[in-house]
């Protein structure tokens, strides 16, 4: 099929380089030049695992790159993976996509049926407000000329090759009958596993690629638009859940890391999305909750459950700030060196981090801050011009004189730090892991104060006796 997908960030990207690879011949549209020229280059405009590989390989092959929008012309689908921004009230900002919709109605063959998927992750609703935006610029009618279709987007980055080619399932809201067939026939080589041999796709595999082949879900288009708004919320839900049941367990003297393993053993909870941190954040869930809140509060319908979510999310930043209050007793003239500033490992995306919150309030509370990311520094220090942070390129000199070394994304490269080297680098040895993903016991022995979140033991903990 001659597949097109506008945008070429994080969901735009690698779309376009699955499709390609899976035999499409698939352009990725952007208006921006740079990041066009960049992948004309054979590199990926984004920082994604296996992503600069892949392009590299397809580019100019089954995969190109333009920005000239002409090219929707010869679409047979055409993907919308467009930034959807929060605005200030929490509502996502659609001015990309209406300004998508706008260019294609432009170009759009009227001669050709052409079916449009709305990728990005947008209000109900928005696949009408596509449709009439098409209409109007190009005369033409939705379902006689072109059809509408939404297709939510479930990969995490730093794994999301993975999720593009294993994904568990494939959400397709689709009403009519030829987008319908359309949609099946793109995804059939994912549906079946299928030309998957030879392919020279680096994968970066966090769980069975073996596994059952994937759902095909087929519903119509606001159930679609809304299974992603609610897997998100959920998953937002289940963390903070996990991260206030970490803070009783701190004051009651349990163990979250032993309580969230024999939780997640029932099949009903799942032990996935149990791993306690100092909040979860990044460029989805903050904007999707905001926009669910949003949009309940519209229609008078309040999701109460996914504002305490959100509250919670944010106690629990205040918490880890509260805790190194605590230890080091008053912040100013305190150094302390921060691991990690993107909201998880294996990506550069530092957009809206809860380092960027936590760093804040340490700052206004006096003390002084070195950082360091392995990839998400540029994006972080763009983001945030007003915090005053010493940003080094080596996670060692993070740690000289400080008086606390505080973890907040379990980068693989810092659990695998000379700790004992480190120790003998700060002023004082206090070491707070936010993930509870470093050996405790061993940190005690090198003469660490060591504080996880959740847990209280000096001891190894069951889990350290597993891994070690
Ligand atoms: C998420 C969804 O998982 C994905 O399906 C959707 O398409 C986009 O949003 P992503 O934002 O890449 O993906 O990150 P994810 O891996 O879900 O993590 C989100 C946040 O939750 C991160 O801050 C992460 O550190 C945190 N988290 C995750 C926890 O604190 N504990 C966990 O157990 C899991």
């Amino acid at each position: 099929m001659n597949v097109v997908c506008i945008g070429s960030g994080y969901v735009g990207s690698v779309t376009g380089a699955a499709f390609a690879v899976l035999g499409h011949h698939t352009t990725v549209l952007d208006i921006d030049q740079n990041k066009v020229d960049q992948m004309n280059a054979g590199k990926s405009p984004i920082y994604e695992p296996g992503l600069d590989h892949l392009i590299n390989s397809y580019i100019g092959r089954s995969l190109f790159a333009t920005t000239d929008y002409g090219v929707i012309y010869h679409a047979d689908v055409v993907f919308i993976g467009v930034g959807t921004p929060s605005k200030a009230d929490g509502t996502a900002d659609l001015t990309y996509i209406r300004l998508a919709a706008q260019s294609i109605g432009q170009y759009v063959n009227p001669d050709k049926f052409v079916v449009i998927i709305n990728k990005s992750t947008v209000p109900v609703g928005t696949a009408d407000l596509v449709a009439s935006i098409i209409e109007e610029s190009s005369n033409l009618k939705v379902d006689t000329h072109f059809a509408m279709a939404s297709n939510p987007e479930f990969l995490r980055e730093g794994y999301a090759l993975e999720d593009v080619f294993f994904p568990e399932r494939i959400v397709v809201g689709a009403e009519n009958i030829h987008a319908k067939k359309v949609m099946k026939e793109l995804y059939f080589n994912v549906i079946n596993r299928v030309e998957y041999e030879g392919k020279s796709i680096d994968f970066q595999f966090s769980h069975n690629p073996n596994a059952a082949l994937p759902i095909y879900y087929e519903t119509d288009i606001k159930s679609a638009e809304m299974i992603k708004y609610a897997s998100n919320a959920f998953l937002a839900v289940k963390i903070s859940y996990i991260n206030e049941i970490a803070r009783l367990c701190e004051t009651l003297g349990a163990n979250i890391t032993e309580v969230a393993t024999g939780m997640g053993m029932d099949s009903r909870i799942g032990n996935k999305f149990l791993q306690v941190s100092s909040g979860w954040s990044g460029s989805c869930f903050p904007k999707d909750t905001a926009e669910l809140l949003a949009t309940s509060q519209k229609y008078s319908c309040e999701l109460t459950v996914v504002q305490a979510a959100v509250d919670s999310n944010q106690q629990m930043h205040d918490y880890v700030v509260d805790k190194i209050k605590r230890k080091l007793k008053t912040l100013n003239g305190k150094n302390i060196g921060i691991l990690g500033l993107t909201f998880k490992p294996n990506t550069d995306d530092a957009r809206k981090t809860q380092a960027s919150v936590i760093i804040k309030e340490l700052i206004d509370a006096g003390a002084r801050i070195k950082a360091h990311d392995p990839h998400g520094m540029a994006m972080f220090q763009q983001l945030n011009p007003a915090l005053d942070v010493q940003y080094v390129s080596n996670a060692i000199d993070v740690t000289y004189n400080v008086d606390a070394v505080v973890l907040l994304t379990h980068w693989a490269e810092y659990l695998h730090m000379d700790w004992s080297f480190v120790k003998n680098n700060m002023r004082s040895p206090y070491l707070l892991d936010t993930r509870n993903v470093l050996k405790q016991g061993h940190l005690h022995q090198l003469g660490f104060d060591y504080e996880g979140l959740g847990i209280h033991s000096t001891k190894k903990t069951t889990q350290e006796f597993v891994r070690s």
